[in-house]
């Protein structure tokens, strides 16, 4: 999995910043010390969302035009704000899910210019002029599923369902990127995204049935 401003995942190694990208968690952390806001997702939340604040704080401007699954939203950020909570909380896109909160388990993991990353560890900030995709962008018009995520349903992937769209996107990033992987490309690729019902081979068995049938 190629994560952006995410830490170590249990069983590989990964980089807090991509090939795709000079991001860095030591960006990450800067932007959240010199927001002077916390990253807790309750804190956030209390002053993010109930409380109404001036749309500029500290010269940093708060009203972004974020795209998201090919449509522009207006949204106000704060500049310590991780995108997990702007997906979730103030566009309502809740099928981003939180787990750790803290870039190690993947269920936040959304597209970035269709790279995989940890939302939860990304900066919103940093993405006002990139292409963000979720998991509620991939189906088409008509509600026909993603090629990967009627592979999951047909191989049985998700269990209890709270790693399934996180998976999704990190699958779909790889099919992107290499539209035949081999199992172990496969295994690799998804090593980021974890799942505690321990589907990890329904979840294979869907990316290699979503790469043989694309
Ligand atoms: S990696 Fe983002 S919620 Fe766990
Ligand atoms: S399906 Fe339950 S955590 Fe993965």
């Amino acid at each position: 999995m190629s994560e952006m401003d995410s830490s170590d995942s249990p069983g590989t190694t990964v980089t807090f910043a991509t090939t795709h990208s000079s991001w860095s968690r030591r960006d990450f952390i800067k932007g959240v010390i010199a927001s002077g806001v916390s990253v807790s997702g309750m804190s956030y939340f209390g002053a993010g969302c109930t409380t109404p604040l001036p749309a500029q704080t500290g010269g940093v401007e708060r009203l972004l035009s974020l795209t998201v699954n090919g449509q522009v939203r207006r949204v106000d950020v704060l500049p310590g704000e991780t995108l997990a909570m702007t997906l979730r909380y103030k566009l309502g896109l809740t099928g981003t899910k939180l787990g750790c909160d803290r870039g190690e388990c993947g269920a936040c993991t959304v597209l970035i210019d269709d790279v995989n990353y940890y939302s939860c560890s990304t900066l919103t900030h940093r993405v006002r002029d990139r292409e963000i995709t979720t998991v509620e962008g991939l189906e088409s018009p008509d509600g026909t599923l993603h090629p990967v995520q009627q592979a999951f349903v047909d191989e049985l992937g998700p269990q209890c369902g709270f790693c399934t769209s996180g998976q999704v996107m990190s699958a779909v990033a790889l099919l992107r990127a290499n539209p035949n992987p081999t199992r172990q490309e496969a295994r690799e690729a998804m090593a980021g995204n974890l799942c505690r019902c321990g589907a990890y081979n329904h979840y294979l068995n869907g990316v290699m049935r979503a790469g043989s049938e694309a």
